[in-house]
């Protein structure tokens, strides 16, 4: 049973997702071992309250990046977990952070990366005027969205699309993405080669 421990920072739409799929068991061999917060009205936070899961809010605001970062990996252990699932969690982790859990942890990023990282991206994808978009499940390294990608899967831009319209139809792709990427990870029977994710 791999322990899984989520971050987030807001409504936890991934979350949900993710623990959906454990509940319904398309998604095994795992379970959420803490939810962690970095704010209080994280909509995230009482989602998993009320799933009775362990839920933990280390405020970030105020408080410097390192010590914040310390806190949230000291927690992470206390729980046991082995693998740290970004889930709309909106910092940038410190190199503190991405050594204590090497190779272990995951975020999603609402485009096809390489292309449009970072924020408003489906704002930007619009305005470059892209055919395809989509959501992006990767590894996390110490550059901002540009881990080895476990797994992507794509929509395609409509002609009436709005930024908050494709924004929605990709979230929809995300719930599908990440449950599928994390049984990826956790099956061991992937292996990076290069930057490329392939079966070993
Ligand atoms: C998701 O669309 C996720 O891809 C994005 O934040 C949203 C969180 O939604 N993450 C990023 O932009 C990270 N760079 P959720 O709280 O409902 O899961």
């Amino acid at each position: 049973m791999t322990r899984l421990g989520v971050l987030l920072s807001g409504r936890g739409s991934n979350f949900s997702a993710i623990a959906q799929a454990i509940k319904e068991g398309t998604l095994r061999d795992c379970e959420i071992a803490v939810v962690i917060a970095n704010r209080e009205d994280a909509v995230g936070l009482e989602i998993a309250r009320e799933m009775g899961l362990p839920a933990r809010c280390i405020v970030s605001k105020g408080v410097p990046r390192a010590e914040h970062d310390a806190a949230v990996i000291a927690a992470l252990k206390s729980f046991g977990v082995e693998l740290v699932v970004l889930a709309g969690y909106m910092r940038v982790l410190t190199p503190a952070f991405i050594a204590a859990f090497p190779q272990a942890i995951l975020n999603i990023h609402p485009s096809l990366l390489p292309s449009f990282a970072g924020l408003d991206v489906q704002k930007a994808a619009l305005e470059y005027g892209v055919k395809f978009a989509g959501c992006t499940v990767h590894f996390v390294d110490e550059a901002v969205d540009h881990g080895v990608i476990v797994l992507q899967r794509t929509v395609e831009v409509l002609d009436a699309d709005t930024p908050a319209t494709l924004a929605a139809r990709i979230l929809v792709e995300e719930h599908q993405a990440y449950p599928e990427a994390i049984a990826r990870v956790i099956s061991g029977q992937y292996t990076v080669v290069g930057r490329r994710y392939i079966r070993a």
